[in-house]
Formats: structure tokens, C-alpha cells, sequence
């Protein structure tokens, strides 16, 4: 009650929209709503060789028709120590040095996906690792055919993702929004 009013107060009074104050204004009005777990985010990453095949608009297509809300976006040629950051659990594989070479291969278009159950979902629409064990209608299922050149990444766990999403991006250049979307995709 007292969550609900407090953000119809901040929407009705227009209060200033520094970025911080944009997550508090949302944090509370999902509070407020009890809709939870609507923020839990992922990070999704269009790999060079998803880039290279003109792949970016069908993969976001997919997070965006799904009911997903993009937070976060940006093409970067990705830096070492990101990588061998990101990759930190796979550094004794023999594949580590082939992967780190192709993902610094060519840009890459990162992303924050946010959402119910976001990370999940996000796992089982990019399908298994190795696209030959990737259903049908999962992105790698669809779209690759080598576990070397699978076009996309999705943080495996909640815990991965914030992780991940720290290491790719700045506080700063996430966008809190309101979906205008946000009623007819879930029960708030
Ligand atoms: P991993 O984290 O195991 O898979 P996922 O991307 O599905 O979470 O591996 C990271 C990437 O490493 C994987 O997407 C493709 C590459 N890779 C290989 O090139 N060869 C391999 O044998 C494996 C297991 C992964």
C-alpha cells in the first residue's frame, strides 16, 4: 500500500529523472505492483560470427517478439581482459586459445535482456552449446551448424548474469524504461 503509493507519487509529480532515481521509480512500482522477479536481467551477446551472417536483427527479433524488455545494447570489438574475464572457468580447455581468437575475431553486439524468469528462458531459446543437439526453433537450432561459430551467448545462471552484465556494461548505459507493453505481458 504504502510501496504503491509512494510510486504514484513519484509518477504523478514527474520528481527528477536522474538514472538512479529512474531504478528506484521502477524498482518501486514492481514492488508496488507484486509483480516480482519481473527484473531479473541476462546477458545476451551476439557473437562475431552472428555479426558477420547479419544475424543481429533475427536474435533480437526473438528476445523482443518472446515479451522481453531490452535494457542494454552496444557493438564493441571486445577487449582481453573482458574475455578472458568472461571465459575465466574455461581458461584450462583445449578449445580456450580457438575461442578467445574468435571472439576477438570481430565486433560483437552485446545486450541486457530483463524479464520474467529471463535467464531461463533466454538458455532454452539459444538451445545446447553444440548446435547439432540444439532443437529446432532455438536460435543455434535454427541458425548454426558448429559448436565453434554458435552465434550467440546467454548468462547460464542469476547469479552468472550479474557477472556478466557488471563486466560488459556500466551501471550507466542501462536504460531503466516503462514497456508500455508491461500490462499485456504480464498479470501487474
Ligand atoms: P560453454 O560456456 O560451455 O557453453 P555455452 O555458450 O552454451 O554457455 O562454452 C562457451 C563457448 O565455448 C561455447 O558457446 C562455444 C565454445 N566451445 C567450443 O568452441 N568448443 C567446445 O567443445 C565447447 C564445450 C565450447
Amino acid at each position: 500500500m504504502l510501496l504503491r503509493a509512494l510510486s504514484r507519487l513519484w509518477t504523478e509529480h514527474r520528481l527528477p529523472a536522474s538514472p538512479g532515481l529512474r531504478w528506484a521509480a521502477a524498482g518501486l512500482r514492481l514492488l508496488s505492483s507484486g509483480a516480482k522477479g519481473l527484473c531479473e536481467q541476462t546477458l545476451v551477446a551476439v557473437k562475431p560470427d552472428g555479426v558477420q551472417r547479419r544475424l543481429v536483427g533475427e536474435i533480437i527479433q526473438r528476445f523482443e517478439r518472446r515479451g522481453f524488455q531490452l535494457v542494454g545494447l552496444k557493438l564493441v570489438q571486445a577487449p582481453q581482459d573482458i574475455l578472458s574475464a568472461h571465459y575465466h572457468d574455461l581458461a584450462e580447455k583445449p578449445f580456450y586459445p580457438a575461442l578467445i581468437e574468435y571472439m576477438s575475431s570481430g565486433p560483437i553486439v552485446a545486450m541486457v535482456w530483463e524479464g520474467h524468469d529471463v535467464v531461463k528462458v533466454s538458455r532454452t531459446m539459444v538451445g545446447a552449446t553444440s548446435p547439432g543437439e540444439a532443437l529446432p526453433g532455438t536460435i543455434r537450432g535454427d541458425l548454426c551448424v558448429h559448436i565453434s561459430r554458435n552465434a550467440v551467448h546467454a548468462s547460464d545462471s542469476v547469479e552468472v548474469a550479474k557477472k556478466e552484465i557488471g563486466l560488459w556494461f556500466r551501471h550507466s548505459e542501462l536504460v531503466q524504461w516503462e514497456c508500455c507493453a508491461a500490462g499485456s505481458t504480464y498479470n501487474i
